[in-house]
């Protein structure tokens, strides 16, 4: 049907093969699952928007910003990326912001997007949950109404606040229940465990909300494992250092839970050394539930199809791994059963189009 073999796309890449490479990994139909919107802020357009709004920011060129994103570990980028959010003010921020992510995954045939927002980033700031809600909203309609991108929104609760804090943003989202498919959890991750949270979890899946958390980035393998138990997750984000537990990749495999693994964050937040030490391969030859992401393309120096160009070079991963990649993001989805293998069979189309190049 399709080509399945490794050593063809190895014997293609002497010749026409990375640009053909290239042209696949933009062209398969894909989701992505794992993308902050706030991290797809790109200095340009946050320029753009301080100036509208009047606001001096710390850096004021592109070129000192890009400079600044030199980042160490996930504490160092945070306290870069949280700046960044300064200059959304208005619902208008929030849509520009929004639609020029959808506009760049469009263009890397994205068929769907779940989108994670900060709101605590910005309400804490003064700006009202409504407007900063409705200016992504818009433009996630727009999308799917001009684009046929589909999405889901996923509001996340900033891990290094309190619980309570988290309840009264529950509290803020639920006349917007019907615009919010989930609630997940992110930012400092050492130091605040998931348990930290149970109660808003509990609170949120009464409401009927999915609940993902990012876990085992850059903590322990025991905070998946909360994540699960406590937290309910039905799926994990990041989750690359359950490898440290062995039992615990056994349960992941067993229940086929996905994760949602970022390889350009990975190494530009340290957590890798370099993309050929990333794990990527190993998880999936381990039976591990995998999808590949941007996470804050913005910041780590690429959007989805960066992040699939990385793994395969430096992993050597082929067509056949690629294919099962973008099928693995439509099922770790959040769409409905019919979403899915409408999704899933255009995928298909796509690979039984592709042309074999062998050799000369
Ligand atoms: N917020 C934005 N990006 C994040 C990441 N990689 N980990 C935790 N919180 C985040
Ligand atoms: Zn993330």
């Amino acid at each position: 049907m399709y080509v399945r073999s490794g050593e063809e796309s190895h014997a293609v890449n002497h010749y026409r093969g990375p640009m053909i490479m290239d042209r696949f990994l933009r062209d398969i139909p894909k989701a992505e699952l794992h993308i902050h919107i706030e991290g797809s802020l790109e200095p340009e357009l946050m320029l753009e928007i301080a100036a509208r709004n009047r606001l001096v920011l710390a850096f004021d060129s592109v070129e000192e910003l890009r400079k600044a994103y030199a980042f160490t570990d996930l504490q160092s980028f945070l306290n870069i990326y949280y700046q960044g959010t300064r200059c959304l003010l208005h619902e208008q921020d929030f849509y520009d912001m929004t639609w020029a992510y959808l506009n760049k995954a469009r263009a890397q045939n994205v068929r769907h997007a779940e989108i994670f927002f900060d709101p605590q980033s910005h309400t804490d700031r003064g700006v009202p949950f409504e407007t900063v809600i409705s200016g992504i909203h818009q433009a996630l309609l727009e999308a799917e109404q001009k684009l046929g991108l589909t999405s889901r929104l996923i509001i996340c609760f900033l891990r290094h606040l309190s619980g309570k804090a988290a309840m009264e943003t529950l509290h803020q989202a639920l006349p917007f229940r019907e615009w919010i498919a989930a609630v997940g959890l992110d930012s400092s991750e050492a130091g605040h465990p998931p348990e930290k949270f149970t109660l808003v979890f509990d609170q949120a899946r009464e409401q009927g909300f999915l609940t993902v958390a990012h876990a085992g980035e850059e903590g322990p393998a025991e905070y998946i494992r909360q994540a699960l138990d406590l937290l309910k997750a039905s799926r994990i984000d990041h989750g690359v250092r359950c490898l440290e537990d062995p039992k615990l990749v056994d349960r992941l495999v067993a229940d086929r839970v996905p994760l949602t693994v970022c390889p350009l964050s990975n190494v530009k937040l340290g957590i890798f050394g370099s993309m050929e030490e990333h794990p990527l391969k190993s998880m999936l030859d381990r039976g591990l539930f995998v999808t590949v992401n941007s996470d804050d393309p913005a910041y780590f120096g690429g959007y989805i199809t960066e992040n699939f160009a990385a793994v395969q070079q430096a992993l050597g991963l082929g067509r056949h791994d690629i294919y099962g990649l973008a099928r693995n993001s439509f099922l770790a989805s959040f769409l409905r059963k019919d979403e899915k293998q409408r999704l899933l069979d255009e995928l298909d189309d796509f690979m039984r189009k592709q042309i074999v190049i062998s050799p000369a």
